[in-house]
């Protein structure tokens, strides 16, 4: 999937290297060469390797924490329109800070815009993301932005397993959109839950619209944090009758040591993304991880190729 005279270059920072490997590997061309590293009081100190003048090219870097992998996209995004880079896309697969997209309460932030502005005014033209924490997210860039969802390659694995009597449940308002692409992909029926966050790592399951008696139910949301609220919805379902409950997320954060309460839970089956990388990470025995690389590779060629990327998102 390459083309002579408009060649695919790739680069990356530190976030995620083995993710855009995978998808140079896929689209068959070596990642692009660019040092980032540290100056020795731990400041990112950085250099692209290679000609990039005249070409479009594209950046895989999440913006998970810590900071330095926003940081990271910054000055390579910087570096690369310094280098007469004909276009820049960057693609986020995880694209953090997304959480304070609103003001909720006086005083407070709105990060995720102020992430977008950043990553424009450092050069980006178009950005990729994938399950966005909300999708109106786009709206705060000024630049084309495209969505991606990993809800289809759930859909396909989900299909694999040839389970009866299914439901995809949002353990969210905010998730039902979401939730109803993996839904339909799969024919099943929809359930949700009605939860009130009581602080970043509390949440309160309240009610349950829709019915899980004696269905598989699978949790589809787009990241685990802390996971209270996976663990949480995953223990009310089974209460109001649920048979097995699954859960599917895009973004695997786990913070703290949150990935062993998961070890020790109710669910079936874990199944997340390597949209971002923790290195030295072990899953326990009941996660499949499914790579987003192949979507991010059709992604680039379409982009590059100027046709549509819609077909990503069906089955
Ligand atoms: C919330 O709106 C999101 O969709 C996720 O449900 C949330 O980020 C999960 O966080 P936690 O694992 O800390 O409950």
């Amino acid at each position: 999937m390459d083309s002579e005279y408009n060649p695919i270059k790739i680069f990356s920072g530190n976030a995620n290297k083995p993710l855009a490997e995978k998808v140079a590997s896929y689209l068959g061309i070596p990642l692009g060469q660019a040092e980032v590293g540290r100056f020795p009081d731990g400041e990112i100190k950085l250099r692209i390797s290679e000609n990039v003048r005249g070409l479009n090219v594209y950046v895989i870097q999440p913006t998970n924490a810590p900071a330095d992998n926003l940081f990271e996209l910054l000055i390579l995004l910087d570096a690369l329109k310094r280098a007469s880079a004909a276009s820049i896309t960057a693609i986020i697969p995880f694209f953090g800070y997304a959480r304070q997209d609103r003001k909720v309460r006086s005083r407070e932030p709105i990060s995720a815009k102020l992430v977008a502005n950043l990553v424009t005014v450092a050069g980006a033209d178009r950005v990729v993301a994938i399950d966005l924490h909300a999708a109106q997210i786009q709206g705060f860039f000024d630049i084309p932005a495209d969505n991606l969802t990993a809800m289809v390659q759930f859909a396909q694995y989900i299909k694999r397993k040839e389970l009866e009597d299914l439901v995809v449940l949002s353990p969210d308002v905010g998730g039902v959109a979401r939730a109803s692409t993996f839904a339909q992909t799969i024919h099943a029926s929809q359930a949700l839950f009605v939860k009130k966050r009581l602080s970043p790592d509390a949440v309160e399951i309240q009610s349950l619209i829709g019915d899980v008696r004696g269905k598989n139910v699978i949790i589809a949301d787009d990241a685990i944090h802390t996971g209270n609220t996976m663990l949480n919805a995953c223990n009310r379902a089974l209460t109001e009758g649920a048979k097995s409950v699954i859960a599917c997320a895009t973004h695997a954060v786990f913070a703290g040591d949150s990935l062993g309460l998961f070890a020790r839970s109710n669910f079936s089956e874990v199944i997340v993304t390597d949209t971002m990388f923790v290195p030295g990470r072990e899953y326990p025995s009941m996660f499949t991880v499914l790579s987003v690389s192949e979507l991010i590779a059709k992604a680039i060629y379409s982009i590059h190729n100027h046709s549509s990327v819609s077909a990503l998102f069906q089955l």
